[in-house]
């Protein structure tokens, strides 16, 4: 058993406190590589942001979770050895789907887990939700829940219809479970896909997809019942149309890929939502750096050439979205 504190991680609560009521929101960052956690670290040093780093399921499948969770424990020296003298970061379990697998995190030194029992009956959700609370919170790890289903398909995460979050039963949710905060569904949705186009309306300059909006009606009520109550946004990427624009130059095929607004996401910031979830943002920032370098560059084979302006590329990316749409930069402290 290892606690997070022993590693130097915080959990999020006085963060999700500040974020609220600072009208920002905390950048929430799946990761998966050794380039990833890096550009991550980096970003978050640079622009003084606290920092949510979370590993899925298939996260854990990919790099194993031991790796992932030394690695987080070097990001906080990481950020140390880069002049940041009290980094603020969570190691997140992202999607935990059963009580093992969190209790799992939990016990290798994670600080916040989330618990996502969205799929299933509400009455079996507040169960487990609560039960992993319960353990939880003897060890001071904060406990993410999700009420309504997210479309889109995010490691082994599917679903083809989203529901939104019924506003009437946030109440009961989260006073049964004890969570820490509330993952809602109000039209975001997982990978680079989000949107069929029989969804979108057609912008007829460029021909690209332009999304539906988000459902600010369904937050706005779920904030009426649970006024002060940390809201998290999963699926929250915006697909940024030039990475989409050369992963398709250089030999990809991603046609239609579309995401959410930023401006959207800006908005919803400066709300109860104080945890915003982006990982194909950089798995797009990622593949299009590595496609440009491999075609300008063909005779080269060393990872490091090109996996070097990729984590360059996620570095501007996370940057961006800290200063530019989430607002939490100089934010620590
Ligand atoms: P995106 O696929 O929009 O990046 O969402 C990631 C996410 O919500 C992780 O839980």
């Amino acid at each position: 058993m290892v606690n997070y504190k022993d590693l130097g991680l915080v959990n999020t609560r006085e963060m999700f406190k500040k974020a609220i009521a600072g009208g920002y929101a905390i950048p929430a960052f799946n990761f998966n590589t050794m380039e990833q956690m890096q550009a991550i670290v980096q970003a978050a040093v640079e622009t003084k942001s606290p920092v949510i780093m979370q590993v899925s399921k298939g996260a854990r499948n990919y790099a194993n979770a031991t790796i992932l969770r030394y690695m987080a424990e070097g990001a906080v020296a990481y950020a140390k050895e880069l002049g940041c003298e009290k980094p603020e970061i969570v190691l997140h379990l992202d999607h935990g789907d059963s009580f093992e697998l969190c209790k799992d995190c939990i016990d290798m030194g994670f600080s916040s887990v989330m618990y996502d029992g969205s799929s299933l009956p509400y009455e079996e959700n507040i169960k487990i939700s609560r039960q992993v609370v319960e353990y939880a919170h003897k060890y001071d790890v904060t406990v993410e829940c999700e009420l309504g289903v997210l479309a889109g398909v995010e490691d082994e995460v599917a679903s083809e219809v989203s529901h939104y979050t019924k506003p009437e039963e946030v109440i009961d949710f989260a006073t049964r479970t004890g969570c820490d905060s509330l993952a809602i569904s109000i039209g975001t949705s997982h990978g680079a896909y989000k949107f069929k186009p029989e969804q979108c309306t057609r912008d007829p300059k460029t021909g690209k997809l332009v999304p539906p909006p988000l459902a600010f009606d369904v937050l706005a009520e779920i904030e009426k019942k649970l006024p002060g109550f940390p809201i998290v946004l999963h699926g929250s990427s915006s697909v940024p149309q030039e990475e989409v624009d050369t992963i398709n130059q250089y030999g990809g095929k991603l046609p239609d890929a579309v995401g959410i607004p930023e401006e959207q996401l800006r908005k919803a910031a400066k709300s109860a939502v104080c945890k915003i979830n982006i990982d194909s943002d950089s798995r797009l920032a990622m593949t299009a750096a590595i496609r440009k370098y491999l075609a300008e560059h063909p005779d080269h084979f060393d990872p490091r050439q090109y996996l070097k302006p990729a984590r360059e590329n996620m570095k501007k990316m996370y940057i961006h979205k800290i200063v530019d749409v989430l607002g939490s930069d100089n934010k620590l402290g």
